[in-house]
């Protein structure tokens, strides 16, 4: 790193030393150069808006070895850059985040921004349920999306809970979005929603195990479920008729899991949803069809 300079040459040189590191991505950024720019931008205390026009500033002493702090620790200790960074985009918005969470990635984020249509009139939507909300994303990003909406979002884990309700806080939708303890539908008696929507754990233990460094920074809880990953979507799948509306709409993440889901449930239904951005598994029923 010697004789660096500019913002833009640090980066390139952060970006080379994290492509020779072997790392793995996925935890919302897709490559190097992405987590090098995450990183940097942050050190910097840069915005990510002000680039490329940045890249020409001049890095301080201080502003280098900041830099060099969190490369060492993304590379040596395989922490993903936004439990380094402490934040992280979701649909467009900001959120915090901590290993007390999974980092938001859910390809759910496309059918937040588009409001879940074409799959149910956006204009009619008033509860929304988020099962397993981990830091809150998919919760407030839908509550973003559907200015008229009331959105439960649940989660088994205090401390995901606690992060949920700073982010709520941080975006100001204290009004429109509760977060509460529940195992799945457990503390939601009688309560019935126009989307039930979920990331819910759904990785097989043996899959889990194999998993590079990196997502076992993550809370194991996040990830996976006993039963060849289907145990939450299974108890999902068992009550959401008695939760949804009469034209209530069903939509579960079920990553790779996607096959043992079809085998285990060959009857039923299922739209596997296709995404402009990349991501799949994610499948959508209404209530009719349940
Ligand atoms: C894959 S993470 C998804 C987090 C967030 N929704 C996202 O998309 O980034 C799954 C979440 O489900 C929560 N969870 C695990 N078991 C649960 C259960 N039985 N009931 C409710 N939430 C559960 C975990 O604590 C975790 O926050």
């Amino acid at each position: 790193m010697a004789g660096t300079q500019r913002v833009g040459e640090l980066l390139d040189w952060a970006t080379g030393l994290l492509e020779q590191a072997g790392l793995a991505y996925g935890h919302g950024t897709a490559n190097a150069r992405d987590d090098a720019a995450a990183i940097v931008f942050h050190a910097l205390r840069l915005r990510h808006d002000s680039a490329p026009r940045s890249y020409r500033g001049i890095v301080s002493d201080a502003g280098r070895r900041r830099v060099a702090a969190l490369l060492r620790r993304r590379i040596d200790e395989r922490i993903p850059s936004a439990y380094l960074t402490g934040v992280t985009w979701f649909a467009g918005h900001e959120f915090r985040v901590t290993s007390d969470v999974l980092v938001p990635r859910s390809p759910i984020a496309e059918l937040c921004l588009n409001s879940f249509e074409p799959w149910i009139d956006a204009t009619r939507v008033r509860n929304v349920l988020d099962i397993g909300t981990g830091s809150g994303c998919i919760a407030i990003a839908a509550a973003h999306a559907l200015p008229a909406a009331r959105v439960d979002a649940t989660d088994v884990s205090p401390r995901a809970l606690a992060l949920a309700r700073t982010n709520v806080r941080r975006h100001r939708l204290g009004r429109r979005v509760r977060v509460l303890r529940s195992d799945v539908y457990g503390a939601l008696r009688g309560r019935r929603y126009d989307i039930i929507v979920s990331n819910p754990p759904y990785v097989p233990a043996a899959v889990v195990r194999r998993l590079p460094p990196e997502y076992h920074r993550e809370p194991k809880l996040g990830l996976h479920a006993s039963h060849n990953g289907l145990a939450i979507i299974a108890r999902i799948l068992a009550g959401a008729r008695r939760h949804l509306e009469p034209r209530g709409i069903l939509v579960v993440e079920t990553g790779d899991t996607e096959h043992a889901v079809r085998r285990r449930w060959p009857s039923l239904p299922f739209t596997w949803l296709e995404f402009e951005h990349g991501g799949g598994g994610v499948f959508l029923l209404n209530a009719a069809e349940l």
